[in-house]
């Protein structure tokens, strides 16, 4: 895909770049690379930055590495997932030893992009004719559809529960698996539509949104793989290095809000009326707490609605000053 194909707005760009802001030089991994309008803009600002991109997606790698190509001796791209960001650095220090040092930011944009979204044939959207894929990285796992052929009632009905759809997840659940097996996306999309009593079907988006999402999140193993970057961000990260979070799925809020909280606490469980006296220290603290993009950003770009941004920057172990 060339640049031009690869269109993506980036989401709460001026809120990132300001989480990264003091950050003037030293090596940042987006770990969500998708067409590179982050990684743009954190190259275009500080001129001494470095940045490793990663992308399970290889057409957004290839993207990415066409649209940055005048960063070359800044930007370097690889086709791996997030969870593997250890991986990943070490390889970016075998190529080249400019990434040699430890990372002083993480990006993370959780997600989509739109061209996965609106590219029929990678089976995302309810709303497009395609396979009922949702893998993306499809040279790996299972598809939507093949995860379908196997899942129990129970299984399904669970992680519809989970992720959102909860007034009729067992009925749902049961259309889908007697409208087995899946050749098309649109042929999931009408099984849940007519599962749903008529009046329901009259209030609300369309219930696919939610059931597709849900299944996208297990076919793509997306909360795992956020708790393990994370969990191992906060060991990879020098103190003052931030780490950044655009999630969009509440599952997803969920886990970086109780990770971050447990750094920001040093896992402290005292009520916090009498401060923490059990002796937790702090390993972070927060830059944004929570933030969600502004009236005119959802105006102008609906991807964005349900965007929250949260940041934390890291503190040194022996305590502010060390
Ligand atoms: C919302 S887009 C990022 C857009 C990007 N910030 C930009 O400005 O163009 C999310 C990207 O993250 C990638 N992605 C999602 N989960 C991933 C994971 N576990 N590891 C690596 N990449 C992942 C997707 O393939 C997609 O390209």
């Amino acid at each position: 895909m060339t640049p031009s194909e690869f269109s993506h707005k980036p989401v709460m760009f001026e809120e990132v770049m300001g989480v990264f802001a003091p950050l003037a030089s030293g090596l940042i991994v987006d770990g969500t690379l998708g067409g590179g309008g982050h990684s743009e803009g954190l190259l275009a600002r500080e001129p001494e930055r470095i940045i490793l991109g990663l992308d399970r997606d290889l057409s957004a790698i290839s993207a990415a590495r066409a649209h940055l190509a005048t960063y070359s001796r800044r930007f370097m791209a690889i086709h791996q997932e997030f969870d593997q960001i250890d991986g990943a650095l070490a390889a970016a220090c075998e190529t080249d030893s400019a990434f040699c040092k430890a990372p002083t930011g993480l990006l993370l944009d959780l997600g989509v992009s739109s061209p996965q979204l609106e590219r029929a044939e990678r089976g995302f959207s309810y709303r497009l004719e395609g396979p009922l894929d949702m893998r993306m990285d499809p040279s790996k796992g299972q598809s939507a559809s093949e995860i379908l052929d196997s899942i129990s009632l129970d299984d399904l009905t669970r992680l519809l529960r989970e992720n959102g759809e909860s007034r009729f997840a067992r009925r749902i659940a049961g259309a889908m698996l007697k409208g087995r097996p899946y050749q098309s996306t649109v042929q999931l999309a009408d099984v849940i539509k007519s599962a749903i009593p008529a009046a329901a079907r009259r209030t609300g988006g369309h219930p696919a949104t939610r059931v597709f999402q849900a299944l996208r999140l297990r076919v793509n193993n997306e909360l795992e793989k956020l708790h393990v970057v994370l969990e191992k961000a906060f060991d990879l990260l020098a103190p003052g290095g931030r780490i950044a979070v655009l999630s969009y799925h509440s599952g997803e809020d969920s886990i970086v809000k109780s990770l971050f909280r447990e750094q920001v606490t040093g896992g402290c469980i005292c009520p916090t009326r009498y401060g923490c006296v059990c002796g937790a220290v702090a390993k972070a603290r927060y830059v944004v707490r929570s933030k969600a993009p502004s009236k005119e950003e959802i105006e102008g770009n609906p991807r964005s609605r349900s965007a929250r941004l949260r940041a934390v920057e890291m503190l040194s172990p022996n305590g502010p000053g060390a």
